[in-house]
């Protein structure tokens, strides 16, 4: 191990964006392993807007595992940051950087401790799957750090153990997260469907509709799901085996008609099972139904869908438009609809593309 009285910090950074699912995950089969009960499928969304950017550091001068968030000191105590770690410093490989003179053995690892500094370039928890970019990135950037060598989808089996929707965020393009069979979660991993560049003229638009905090977390309102809800039980077993495998193929052929019909039906979905919990779950607001009657009734004009629309655990709207054109009349129709900041309706927009996971460092 190298010399204690070294003051030598060895640093990574890397940065991994957000992804917002458009066949939903929602209920766990497995709590502890963060096991899904049905395949969900999303797009990764394009770095610039919407994603987590961590740094973590190793030295012998730390004495024990700290994390910030947007700089304010968080605990690592809980289960899902230790599971990561765990799996990651068992993996961990020798590094070694000469000019620095640090070398570092895989077995130092159980040893040394970490600093990590993450930051949101978006709001946290407020339904724009910040634990997806911000566990994702968590465990891609302490990999490199600790020199883990295995592929994309091992890693994303451990980003899964921090947030369920983390693991898709290790792929750009379109990804699914297979719900696997074992009981272990061995098999239970994202695998990219196809690249960031298939598909490339959708343009994703972000209504902020609340940056607030959502009173029912995911991990909360998903547990009272599975433990109430009947339609939830439908939902799993009927309907989304077959909806992936319509989404695929959509997603294959560009087919966008297919995708958008597909893409809000299972928003409406969740919704309703969200609705059919007990007790009840809002996520969205009369600004996110308005929305969605606006991009209703403009599908429902032009004969054939424009505007996909889809909404994960929190009222903030997710709009994907076939192309650049249809994108910006989208953008119009919204800001007339719902100027931003206007009254406490909707803050702002963002829009942005489908991304590949950047790393800088
Ligand atoms: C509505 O991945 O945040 O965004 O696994 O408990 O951390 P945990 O939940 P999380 O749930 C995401 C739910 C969703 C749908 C989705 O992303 O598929």
């Amino acid at each position: 191990m190298a010399d204690e009285s070294q003051k030598w910090v060895l640093l990574v950074t890397a940065r991994t964006p957000t992804n917002i699912a458009v066949i939903k995950y929602w209920g766990k089969r497995d709590e502890k392993l963060i096991l899904p009960v049905n395949d969900s499928i999303s797009v990764t969304l394009d770095p610039d807007h919407l994603c987590t950017t961590t740094t973590v550091a190793v030295s012998p001068t730390f004495d024990h595992d700290r994390m910030w968030l947007n700089g304010k000191e968080i605990s690592l105590s809980g289960g899902r940051f230790q599971s990561c770690l765990r799996e990651l410093r068992s993996r961990a490989g020798d590094v070694e950087d000469k000019e620095k003179g640090i070398k570092i053995s895989k077995e130092d690892w159980g040893k040394l401790h970490i600093h990590i500094a993450s930051y949101n370039n978006f709001p946290t928890a407020a339904g724009l799957a910040s634990s997806a970019a911000g566990l994702a990135c968590f465990v891609f950037s302490l990999a490199k750090l600790m020199n883990v060598n295995e592929d994309q989808s091992k890693l994303s089996a451990i980003a899964r153990q921090g947030s369920g929707s983390a693991c898709r965020s290790l792929y750009g393009g379109f990804v699914k997260w297979i719900m696997g069979k074992e009981e272990n979660g061995s098999d239970s991993v994202a695998v990219q469907l196809a690249d960031e560049k298939h598909w490339d003229e959708l343009v994703i638009i972000v209504a902020v509709v609340s940056s607030r905090q959502k009173e029912t977390s995911s991990t909360s309102g998903m547990r009272e799901t599975v433990e109430t809800s009947l339609l939830l039980q439908h939902r799993a077993k009927e309907v989304v085996p077959k909806r992936i495998l319509k989404m695929e193929e959509a997603i294959r052929n560009r087919d966008f008609a297919s995708f958008a019909q597909l893409t809000c039906a299972d928003s409406n979905q969740f919704h309703a099972v969200c609705l059919d919990t007990s007790p009840p779950i809002f996520y969205m607001n009369d600004t996110s139904h308005r929305i969605i009657s606006l991009v209703e009734k403009w599908n429902r004009a032009e004969g054939t869908p424009q505007v996909a629309y889809t909404f994960d655990a929190g009222p903030n709207a997710v709009m994907i438009a076939h192309n650049r054109k249809v994108a910006g009349l989208l953008l119009q129709r919204l800001l007339y609809h719902f100027p931003p900041n206007t009254d406490a309706d909707l803050s702002s927009y963002i829009v942005g593309d489908k991304s590949i996971l950047q790393d800088a460092g």
